[in-house]
Protein backbone atom coordinates (compact mmCIF):
# COMPACT_ATOMS: atom_id res chain seq x y z
CA UNK A 1 0.00 0.00 0.00
CA UNK A 2 0.87 3.59 -0.82
CA UNK A 3 0.34 5.80 2.31
CA UNK A 4 -0.03 9.96 2.37
CA UNK A 5 0.06 11.86 4.76
CA UNK A 6 -1.09 15.66 4.76
CA UNK A 7 0.77 17.81 7.44
CA UNK A 8 4.54 18.10 8.93
CA UNK A 9 4.75 18.13 12.61
CA UNK A 10 4.92 15.65 15.59
CA UNK A 11 1.64 14.20 15.80
CA UNK A 12 2.15 13.32 11.91
CA UNK A 13 6.04 12.25 12.74
CA UNK A 14 4.14 9.96 15.12
CA UNK A 15 2.18 8.72 12.49
CA UNK A 16 4.60 8.39 9.88
CA UNK A 17 6.68 6.12 12.57
CA UNK A 18 3.76 3.88 13.51
CA UNK A 19 2.38 3.26 9.66
CA UNK A 20 5.88 2.42 9.04
CA UNK A 21 5.53 -0.70 10.88
CA UNK A 22 2.32 -1.94 8.97
CA UNK A 23 3.33 -5.30 7.05
CA UNK A 24 1.01 -4.00 3.87
CA UNK A 25 2.60 -0.79 3.67
CA UNK A 26 5.31 -0.62 0.99
CA UNK A 27 5.58 3.17 0.49
CA UNK A 28 5.05 6.43 2.81
CA UNK A 29 4.72 10.01 1.06
CA UNK A 30 4.14 13.22 3.89
CA UNK A 31 3.26 16.73 2.50
CA UNK A 32 4.79 18.55 3.73
CA UNK A 33 6.68 16.30 6.42
CA UNK A 34 9.51 17.81 7.94
CA UNK A 35 13.58 16.87 8.62
CA UNK A 36 12.13 13.79 10.97
CA UNK A 37 9.74 12.33 8.66
CA UNK A 38 12.60 12.47 5.85
CA UNK A 39 14.25 9.89 7.66
CA UNK A 40 11.01 7.36 7.43
CA UNK A 41 9.11 8.82 4.62
CA UNK A 42 9.34 10.66 1.22
CA UNK A 43 8.78 14.42 1.76
CA UNK A 44 6.77 16.68 -0.95
CA UNK A 45 6.58 20.17 -0.49
CA UNK A 46 2.47 20.31 -1.05
CA UNK A 47 0.98 22.03 1.98
CA UNK A 48 -0.97 20.36 3.92
CA UNK A 49 -3.81 22.56 3.35
CA UNK A 50 -3.33 23.21 -0.82
CA UNK A 51 -6.16 20.29 -1.74
CA UNK A 52 -6.05 21.02 -5.69
CA UNK A 53 -2.20 19.66 -5.23
CA UNK A 54 -2.76 16.85 -2.76
CA UNK A 55 -5.23 15.13 -5.16
CA UNK A 56 -2.95 15.46 -7.93
CA UNK A 57 -0.16 13.90 -6.46
CA UNK A 58 -2.41 11.58 -5.11
CA UNK A 59 -3.94 10.69 -8.19
CA UNK A 60 -0.46 10.73 -9.96
CA UNK A 61 1.06 8.61 -7.09
CA UNK A 62 -1.71 6.01 -6.76
CA UNK A 63 -2.25 6.62 -3.46
CA UNK A 64 -4.04 3.81 -1.78
CA UNK A 65 -4.48 5.89 1.45
CA UNK A 66 -4.29 9.28 2.88
CA UNK A 67 -4.30 10.29 6.07
CA UNK A 68 -5.67 13.78 7.35
CA UNK A 69 -3.45 14.95 10.29
CA UNK A 70 -4.52 18.85 10.97
CA UNK A 71 -7.95 20.25 11.45
CA UNK A 72 -7.89 22.90 9.04
CA UNK A 73 -7.85 21.02 5.69
CA UNK A 74 -10.51 19.11 7.19
CA UNK A 75 -12.99 21.66 8.15
CA UNK A 76 -12.64 22.93 4.45
CA UNK A 77 -13.41 19.79 2.83
CA UNK A 78 -10.04 17.87 2.13
CA UNK A 79 -11.72 14.43 2.68
CA UNK A 80 -14.91 15.42 0.65
CA UNK A 81 -13.05 15.66 -2.17
CA UNK A 82 -10.89 12.89 -1.92
CA UNK A 83 -13.79 10.78 -1.50
CA UNK A 84 -15.36 12.62 -4.86
CA UNK A 85 -12.06 11.33 -6.83
CA UNK A 86 -12.53 8.30 -5.08
CA UNK A 87 -9.70 8.50 -3.29
CA UNK A 88 -9.88 6.46 0.28
CA UNK A 89 -9.04 9.09 3.04
CA UNK A 90 -9.16 8.84 6.96
CA UNK A 91 -10.88 11.59 8.54
CA UNK A 92 -14.28 13.53 8.83
CA UNK A 93 -15.58 15.39 5.31
CA UNK A 94 -16.31 18.96 5.73
CA UNK A 95 -19.72 18.80 7.22
CA UNK A 96 -18.53 16.39 10.17
CA UNK A 97 -15.37 18.42 10.95
CA UNK A 98 -18.14 21.53 12.15
CA UNK A 99 -17.57 19.39 15.33
CA UNK A 100 -14.28 21.26 15.58
CA UNK A 101 -14.60 23.73 12.94
CA UNK A 102 -17.75 25.89 14.61
CA UNK A 103 -18.23 25.84 18.17
CA UNK A 104 -21.82 26.90 18.21
CA UNK A 105 -22.47 24.37 15.96
CA UNK A 106 -20.35 21.43 18.62
CA UNK A 107 -23.03 23.30 21.71
CA UNK A 108 -25.88 22.44 19.80
CA UNK A 109 -25.11 18.84 18.80
CA UNK A 110 -24.36 18.50 22.91
CA UNK A 111 -27.20 20.11 23.34
CA UNK A 112 -29.28 18.39 21.28
CA UNK A 113 -28.34 15.12 23.16
CA UNK A 114 -27.90 16.50 26.24
CA UNK A 115 -24.10 15.91 26.43
CA UNK A 116 -22.45 17.54 29.32
CA UNK A 117 -20.77 20.88 28.64
CA UNK A 118 -20.14 24.19 30.49
CA UNK A 119 -23.36 26.64 29.85
CA UNK A 120 -22.62 29.66 27.67
CA UNK A 121 -24.63 31.85 25.30
CA UNK A 122 -23.15 32.97 21.62
CA UNK A 123 -23.53 36.21 20.01
CA UNK A 124 -23.18 37.39 16.73
CA UNK A 125 -22.35 41.01 17.97
CA UNK A 126 -20.18 42.47 20.41
CA UNK A 127 -23.16 44.94 22.27
CA UNK A 128 -25.18 42.09 23.88
CA UNK A 129 -22.14 39.76 24.72
CA UNK A 130 -20.43 42.87 26.49
CA UNK A 131 -24.14 43.92 28.03
CA UNK A 132 -24.08 39.68 29.22
CA UNK A 133 -20.55 39.94 31.20
CA UNK A 134 -21.72 42.87 33.10
CA UNK A 135 -24.95 41.14 34.20
CA UNK A 136 -22.90 37.91 35.13
CA UNK A 137 -19.23 39.08 36.86
CA UNK A 138 -16.64 37.30 37.20
CA UNK A 139 -14.10 34.40 35.56
CA UNK A 140 -15.54 33.66 31.98
CA UNK A 141 -14.39 32.22 28.75
CA UNK A 142 -14.46 33.40 25.55
CA UNK A 143 -13.97 31.36 22.60
CA UNK A 144 -14.33 32.42 18.69
CA UNK A 145 -16.77 30.21 16.81
CA UNK A 146 -14.33 29.29 13.98
CA UNK A 147 -10.91 28.00 13.75
CA UNK A 148 -8.38 30.62 15.18
CA UNK A 149 -4.89 28.31 14.81
CA UNK A 150 -5.49 27.06 18.65
CA UNK A 151 -5.81 30.89 20.03
CA UNK A 152 -9.33 31.36 19.67
CA UNK A 153 -10.07 30.27 23.36
CA UNK A 154 -9.31 33.18 25.99
CA UNK A 155 -9.67 31.86 29.93
CA UNK A 156 -10.52 35.33 31.74
CA UNK A 157 -9.95 35.84 35.18
CA UNK A 158 -12.19 38.74 35.60
CA UNK A 159 -14.78 40.49 33.59
CA UNK A 160 -12.36 43.64 32.03
CA UNK A 161 -10.04 40.95 30.42
CA UNK A 162 -13.60 39.28 29.11
CA UNK A 163 -14.44 42.10 27.60
CA UNK A 164 -11.17 43.01 25.92
CA UNK A 165 -11.46 39.35 24.63
CA UNK A 166 -14.81 39.99 23.20
CA UNK A 167 -13.97 43.22 21.95
CA UNK A 168 -10.77 41.86 20.25
CA UNK A 169 -13.14 39.10 18.76
CA UNK A 170 -15.35 41.10 17.40
CA UNK A 171 -13.16 43.89 16.07
CA UNK A 172 -11.63 41.23 13.50
CA UNK A 173 -9.03 39.81 15.87
CA UNK A 174 -9.57 36.10 14.25
CA UNK A 175 -11.32 37.47 10.67
CA UNK A 176 -14.50 35.37 9.85
CA UNK A 177 -13.56 32.65 13.06
CA UNK A 178 -14.55 35.90 14.99
CA UNK A 179 -17.55 36.42 13.45
CA UNK A 180 -19.60 34.52 16.73
CA UNK A 181 -18.67 34.19 20.00
CA UNK A 182 -19.53 32.22 22.82
CA UNK A 183 -18.91 33.32 26.80
CA UNK A 184 -19.32 30.20 28.71
CA UNK A 185 -19.01 29.17 32.57
CA UNK A 186 -15.46 29.08 33.84
CA UNK A 187 -14.84 25.42 34.69
CA UNK A 188 -12.36 23.98 36.77
CA UNK A 189 -11.07 20.04 37.19
CA UNK A 190 -8.52 17.62 35.37
CA UNK A 191 -8.52 17.82 31.72
CA UNK A 192 -8.03 14.33 29.76
CA UNK A 193 -8.08 14.35 25.85
CA UNK A 194 -10.31 11.26 24.54
CA UNK A 195 -9.43 10.13 21.20
CA UNK A 196 -11.52 8.04 19.40
CA UNK A 197 -11.68 5.83 16.26
CA UNK A 198 -15.21 6.31 14.64
CA UNK A 199 -16.36 4.88 11.65
CA UNK A 200 -19.80 6.54 11.09
CA UNK A 201 -21.64 4.50 13.91
CA UNK A 202 -18.84 2.53 16.29
CA UNK A 203 -16.71 4.54 18.35
CA UNK A 204 -13.58 2.96 19.91
CA UNK A 205 -11.37 4.76 22.28
CA UNK A 206 -8.15 4.86 22.27
CA UNK A 207 -6.28 5.10 25.95
CA UNK A 208 -6.71 8.26 27.69
CA UNK A 209 -3.65 10.62 27.42
CA UNK A 210 -3.17 14.17 29.65
CA UNK A 211 -1.78 17.19 27.21
CA UNK A 212 0.09 20.13 29.36
CA UNK A 213 -1.34 23.22 27.65
CA UNK A 214 0.66 26.51 29.58
CA UNK A 215 4.28 27.05 28.68
CA UNK A 216 5.45 27.00 32.26
CA UNK A 217 6.25 24.42 35.08
CA UNK A 218 2.86 24.05 37.68
CA UNK A 219 0.81 24.80 35.03
CA UNK A 220 2.09 29.11 34.56
CA UNK A 221 2.45 31.69 31.65
CA UNK A 222 0.68 31.59 28.35
CA UNK A 223 -1.48 28.45 26.72
CA UNK A 224 0.70 26.47 23.64
CA UNK A 225 -0.19 24.40 21.67
CA UNK A 226 0.83 21.67 24.06
CA UNK A 227 4.39 21.22 25.59
CA UNK A 228 3.56 17.31 26.42
CA UNK A 229 1.54 14.88 27.13
CA UNK A 230 1.34 10.86 28.62
CA UNK A 231 -0.73 8.10 28.76
CA UNK A 232 -2.68 6.57 30.19
CA UNK A 233 -4.10 8.61 32.84
CA UNK A 234 -4.28 6.82 36.35
CA UNK A 235 -7.10 8.95 37.29
CA UNK A 236 -9.65 7.93 34.25
CA UNK A 237 -11.12 4.67 35.76
CA UNK A 238 -12.79 2.21 33.63
CA UNK A 239 -16.27 3.45 35.48
CA UNK A 240 -15.20 6.69 33.83
CA UNK A 241 -14.70 5.24 30.64
CA UNK A 242 -17.48 3.87 30.02
CA UNK A 243 -19.90 6.80 31.14
CA UNK A 244 -17.50 8.87 28.78
CA UNK A 245 -18.44 6.59 25.90
CA UNK A 246 -22.40 6.11 27.11
CA UNK A 247 -22.58 9.55 27.72
CA UNK A 248 -20.33 11.51 25.44
CA UNK A 249 -19.04 9.67 22.69
CA UNK A 250 -21.63 7.22 21.56
CA UNK A 251 -24.31 10.17 21.83
CA UNK A 252 -21.97 12.52 20.05
CA UNK A 253 -21.44 10.11 17.07
CA UNK A 254 -26.14 8.96 16.53
CA UNK A 255 -26.28 13.01 16.76
CA UNK A 256 -23.73 13.75 13.92
CA UNK A 257 -25.22 10.40 12.02
CA UNK A 258 -28.80 11.52 12.67
CA UNK A 259 -27.94 15.29 11.51
CA UNK A 260 -27.05 13.31 8.38
CA UNK A 261 -23.51 13.78 9.06
CA UNK A 262 -21.51 10.49 9.97
CA UNK A 263 -19.03 10.76 11.56
CA UNK A 264 -15.22 8.73 10.80
CA UNK A 265 -12.04 9.54 12.24
CA UNK A 266 -11.03 10.63 15.38
CA UNK A 267 -12.96 12.32 17.30
CA UNK A 268 -11.17 14.15 20.19
CA UNK A 269 -12.91 15.25 22.80
CA UNK A 270 -11.15 17.27 25.29
CA UNK A 271 -12.55 16.60 28.86
CA UNK A 272 -12.90 18.42 31.98
CA UNK A 273 -13.25 15.84 34.98
CA UNK A 274 -15.18 19.22 37.63
CA UNK A 275 -16.41 18.57 41.00
CA UNK A 276 -19.91 18.25 39.00
CA UNK A 277 -18.70 15.56 36.75
CA UNK A 278 -17.18 15.91 33.43
CA UNK A 279 -17.78 18.16 30.94
CA UNK A 280 -16.86 18.34 27.37
CA UNK A 281 -14.69 21.54 26.63
CA UNK A 282 -14.12 20.82 23.32
CA UNK A 283 -14.05 18.75 20.27
CA UNK A 284 -11.50 18.04 17.49
CA UNK A 285 -12.01 16.60 14.57
CA UNK A 286 -8.24 15.12 14.63
CA UNK A 287 -5.48 13.45 16.16
CA UNK A 288 -4.00 15.49 18.75
CA UNK A 289 -0.53 17.01 19.17
CA UNK A 290 1.44 15.79 21.20
CA UNK A 291 -1.09 13.43 22.67
CA UNK A 292 -0.75 11.21 19.60
CA UNK A 293 3.02 10.59 20.18
CA UNK A 294 2.86 8.97 23.25
CA UNK A 295 0.09 7.29 22.23
CA UNK A 296 1.45 5.94 18.93
CA UNK A 297 4.26 4.41 21.25
CA UNK A 298 1.60 2.59 23.17
CA UNK A 299 -0.44 1.28 20.46
CA UNK A 300 -0.18 -2.39 19.12
CA UNK A 301 -2.17 -2.70 16.91
CA UNK A 302 -1.92 -2.24 12.88
CA UNK A 303 -2.82 1.44 12.75
CA UNK A 304 -3.57 1.08 8.84
CA UNK A 305 -5.65 -1.75 9.64
CA UNK A 306 -7.72 0.34 11.87
CA UNK A 307 -8.00 3.20 9.57
CA UNK A 308 -9.66 1.23 6.84
CA UNK A 309 -11.90 0.12 9.25
CA UNK A 310 -13.08 3.63 9.97
CA UNK A 311 -13.60 3.90 6.14
CA UNK A 312 -15.07 0.73 5.53
CA UNK A 313 -17.40 1.05 8.43
CA UNK A 314 -16.04 -2.41 10.17
CA UNK A 315 -14.72 -1.08 13.15
CA UNK A 316 -17.09 -2.96 14.76
CA UNK A 317 -15.10 -6.71 14.17
CA UNK A 318 -11.70 -4.55 15.48
CA UNK A 319 -10.58 -4.98 18.88
CA UNK A 320 -7.44 -2.35 19.82
CA UNK A 321 -4.27 -3.84 21.34
CA UNK A 322 -1.89 -1.82 23.61
CA UNK A 323 1.55 -2.39 25.01
CA UNK A 324 1.35 -2.52 28.82
CA UNK A 325 2.70 0.57 30.76
CA UNK A 326 2.87 4.29 30.36
CA UNK A 327 4.03 6.51 27.59
CA UNK A 328 4.79 10.24 27.70
CA UNK A 329 6.01 12.95 25.30
CA UNK A 330 8.26 16.35 26.03
CA UNK A 331 8.10 19.01 23.78
CA UNK A 332 11.45 20.89 23.48
CA UNK A 333 10.31 24.77 22.10
CA UNK A 334 12.62 27.49 20.89
CA UNK A 335 13.18 30.08 22.67
CA UNK A 336 10.40 33.00 22.95
CA UNK A 337 7.76 30.23 22.34
CA UNK A 338 4.66 30.48 22.45
CA UNK A 339 5.80 34.47 21.20
CA UNK A 340 8.06 35.11 19.04
CA UNK A 341 11.15 32.94 17.99
CA UNK A 342 13.94 32.55 16.05
CA UNK A 343 13.98 29.79 13.24
CA UNK A 344 17.22 28.31 11.59
CA UNK A 345 19.36 27.27 14.74
CA UNK A 346 21.44 23.92 14.59
CA UNK A 347 19.85 21.32 16.30
CA UNK A 348 23.02 18.68 17.72
CA UNK A 349 22.68 15.76 19.69
CA UNK A 350 20.34 14.11 17.41
CA UNK A 351 22.52 11.35 16.96
CA UNK A 352 23.23 10.48 20.35
CA UNK A 353 19.78 10.15 21.90
CA UNK A 354 19.71 6.79 23.69
CA UNK A 355 17.32 3.81 21.90
CA UNK A 356 13.94 3.76 23.65
CA UNK A 357 13.39 7.25 23.09
CA UNK A 358 11.87 8.28 19.89
CA UNK A 359 12.29 12.30 19.05
CA UNK A 360 9.68 12.93 17.15
CA UNK A 361 10.39 16.16 15.02
CA UNK A 362 7.57 19.32 14.73
CA UNK A 363 9.47 22.13 13.84
CA UNK A 364 12.39 21.12 11.86
CA UNK A 365 14.11 21.50 8.48
CA UNK A 366 17.38 20.58 6.94
CA UNK A 367 19.16 22.79 5.33
CA UNK A 368 22.88 21.46 4.30
CA UNK A 369 22.38 18.12 5.63
CA UNK A 370 22.06 20.23 9.25
CA UNK A 371 18.58 19.81 11.17
CA UNK A 372 17.71 23.08 11.97
CA UNK A 373 14.52 24.55 14.33
CA UNK A 374 11.68 25.80 11.97
CA UNK A 375 9.07 26.29 14.28
CA UNK A 376 7.76 27.16 18.10
CA UNK A 377 7.24 23.52 19.16
CA UNK A 378 10.43 22.15 17.67
CA UNK A 379 10.81 18.19 18.69
CA UNK A 380 9.38 16.09 21.12
CA UNK A 381 11.38 13.25 23.18
CA UNK A 382 8.74 10.69 23.74
CA UNK A 383 9.79 7.35 25.30
CA UNK A 384 7.26 4.25 26.73
CA UNK A 385 7.97 2.20 30.43
CA UNK A 386 6.55 -0.34 32.41
CA UNK A 387 5.21 2.79 34.26
CA UNK A 388 4.93 6.33 34.31
CA UNK A 389 8.18 6.81 35.94
CA UNK A 390 9.70 4.52 33.82
CA UNK A 391 9.14 6.14 31.07
CA UNK A 392 9.64 9.53 32.52
CA UNK A 393 13.67 8.57 33.43
CA UNK A 394 13.95 6.94 29.83
CA UNK A 395 12.35 10.24 28.45
CA UNK A 396 14.01 13.15 30.46
CA UNK A 397 17.30 11.06 30.12
CA UNK A 398 17.25 10.98 26.77
CA UNK A 399 16.54 14.70 26.76
CA UNK A 400 19.98 15.35 27.62
CA UNK A 401 21.62 14.89 24.44
CA UNK A 402 19.73 17.19 22.47
CA UNK A 403 20.50 21.07 22.19
CA UNK A 404 19.83 24.25 20.29
CA UNK A 405 20.11 27.45 21.27
CA UNK A 406 16.87 28.99 23.55
CA UNK A 407 16.11 25.50 23.89
CA UNK A 408 13.24 24.89 26.61
CA UNK A 409 10.51 22.32 28.01
CA UNK A 410 8.82 21.51 30.91
CA UNK A 411 10.36 19.15 33.93
CA UNK A 412 7.02 18.40 35.23
CA UNK A 413 5.15 16.65 32.25
CA UNK A 414 3.06 14.05 34.10
CA UNK A 415 4.05 15.04 38.15
CA UNK A 416 0.19 15.23 38.83
CA UNK A 417 -0.31 11.84 37.76
CA UNK A 418 2.65 10.73 40.09
CA UNK A 419 1.79 12.81 42.58
CA UNK A 420 -2.14 11.46 42.37
CA UNK A 421 -0.96 7.73 42.17
CA UNK A 422 1.24 8.71 45.32
CA UNK A 423 4.14 7.66 44.01
CA UNK A 424 7.46 7.97 45.79
CA UNK A 425 10.07 9.57 43.64
CA UNK A 426 8.00 12.55 42.07
CA UNK A 427 9.37 14.94 44.02
CA UNK A 428 12.76 14.12 42.86
CA UNK A 429 12.01 13.93 39.09
CA UNK A 430 12.98 17.32 37.90
P1 LIG B 1 -10.64 24.50 23.87
O1 LIG B 1 -9.95 24.83 22.58
O2 LIG B 1 -12.09 24.80 23.92
O3 LIG B 1 -10.27 23.18 24.48
O4 LIG B 1 -9.92 25.45 24.94
C1 LIG B 1 -8.53 25.41 25.13
C2 LIG B 1 -8.24 25.32 26.60
O5 LIG B 1 -8.91 26.37 27.30
C3 LIG B 1 -8.75 24.04 27.25
O6 LIG B 1 -7.89 22.96 27.10
C4 LIG B 1 -8.87 24.48 28.69
O7 LIG B 1 -7.62 24.44 29.32
C5 LIG B 1 -9.33 25.90 28.55
N1 LIG B 1 -10.80 25.96 28.63
C6 LIG B 1 -11.69 25.83 27.61
N2 LIG B 1 -12.95 25.96 28.05
C7 LIG B 1 -12.87 26.18 29.37
C8 LIG B 1 -13.84 26.41 30.40
N3 LIG B 1 -15.14 26.43 30.15
N4 LIG B 1 -13.39 26.58 31.66
C9 LIG B 1 -12.06 26.59 31.94
N5 LIG B 1 -11.10 26.39 31.01
C10 LIG B 1 -11.49 26.19 29.75
N1 LIG C 1 -3.11 18.92 22.25
C1 LIG C 1 -4.19 19.76 21.93
C2 LIG C 1 -4.69 19.60 20.57
O1 LIG C 1 -4.20 18.80 19.80
O2 LIG C 1 -5.63 20.30 20.21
Amino acid sequence: MRILVVGGGGREHALVWKIAQSPGVTEIYCAPGNAGIASLATCVPIKADDIPGLLAFARQTTIDLTIVGPEAPLVVGIADAFQEAGLPVFGPYRAAAQLEGSKVFAKEIMQQSGIPTARHVAFTEAGPALAYLEEHPGPAVVKADGLAAGKGVVVAADTAAAREAVTAMFGGRFGAAGKRVIIEEYLEGEEVSILALCDGETVRPLLPSQDHKRVGEGDSGPNTGGMGAYAPVPFYTPEIAARVEEEILRPTVRAMAAAGHPYRGVLYAGLMLTREGLKVLEFNCRFGDPETQPLMLLLKSDLVELMLAAINGELAGTRIAWYPGAAVGVVLAAGGYPGPYVKGDPIIGLDRVPSGVEVFHAGTALVAGQVVTAGGRVLCATARGADLPAALDRVYDGIRAIHFPGMHYRRDIGRRALKEAGSKGSETRS
